[in-house]
């Protein structure tokens, strides 16, 4: 069941005796996948999240349907800035740092102080919390290839100087030098990865395939064509078209898509 931040603390105190890991973001796509994973594995797991309206919340509800009930799950319904973190790292040993303010377009103009809220803020609160936490073994911190930006390159090197294109990769960015120099000063252990784009099951409504794989079962199909009419985004999305329909759609070039 979901708890508020005061209760589940107030739980940890009493609480359990053996160690557990934290998913920030664990109602989100790649949160709730990594503690269904954990959990399945048969370890302890406080997921934090407070459910914001980036998509739909109803979603992320959903997202976690599965092992909300689960007896070694608890969820913290809060934000991350909130939480009494020192109480709440008795006993973890991992720290998963999914949670964010994903997306690169919604990072321009007024969106900007959102992502430097949830993604550089929120996660100083985390490192400055683990300079302390005697049992805590890992961070793991979800960073973006979007740090790469101009830098990118095909295979990507993580030795490439990063050079962000959006404000979210700036931001991104900046939280990965925060986790460097918390190491750095504090020996925090922590370990970033720049996650390339991810896809499946729950995948953030935002993102292209999502709404690309949407759009394709709709029975007038005009989102298809207008996306595969751009030969960029046709090589782009040719492997994801090609699972979902076999190639057997052509856009109006008459390309097989
Ligand atoms: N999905 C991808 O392809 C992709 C690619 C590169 C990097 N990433 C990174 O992976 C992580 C997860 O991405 P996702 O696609 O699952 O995003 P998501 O938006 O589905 O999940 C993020 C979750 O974090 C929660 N959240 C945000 N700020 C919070 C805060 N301050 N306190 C509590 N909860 C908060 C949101 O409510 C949301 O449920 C993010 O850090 C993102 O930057 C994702």
């Amino acid at each position: 069941m979901a708890k508020t931040i005061e209760q589940a603390q107030s739980d940890k105190r009493t609480g359990w005796k053996s160690m557990g890991s934290i998913v920030t973001g664990v109602a989100g796509f790649i949160g709730s996948h990594l503690a269904e994973a954990l959990l399945d594995r048969g370890e302890r797991v406080i997921g934090i999240d407070h459910f914001n309206s980036y998509y739909d919340p109803m979603l992320k509800y959903r997202n976690i349907a599965n092992f909300i009930h689960h007896p070694l799950f608890e969820l913290i319904e809060g934000d991350i800035q909130r939480v009494n973190w020192s109480t709440l790292l008795h006993g973890i040993e991992v720290i998963y740092h999914q949670a964010a303010q994903a997306g690169v377009r919604a990072s321009w103009g007024e969106g900007f102080r959102t992502y430097t809220d949830r993604n550089i803020n929120a996660t100083q609160v985390i490192l400055e919390a683990a300079r302390d936490a005697q049992d805590l073994q890992r961070i793991v911190f979800a960073s973006t290839s979007s740090v790469y930006g101009n830098a990118e390159t095909l295979p990507t090197y993580e030795t490439l100087p990063p050079e962000p294109v959006s404000p979210y990769g700036i931001t991104k960015l900046a939280a990965e030098r925060l986790c460097w120099l918390y190491h750095h000063n504090f020996g925090v252990p922590v370990t970033a990865l720049r996650y390339f784009t991810v896809y499946g099951p729950r995948q953030r409504p935002d993102m292209a395939f999502h709404k690309f794989s949407r759009r394709y079962y709709k029975p007038a199909n005009s989102y298809l064509w207008r996306w595969s009419a751009n030969a960029g985004l046709y090589l782009r999305y040719r492997c994801c078209c090609g699972k979902l329909g076999g190639g057997n759609h052509r856009n109006r070039r008459g390309r097989s898509v």
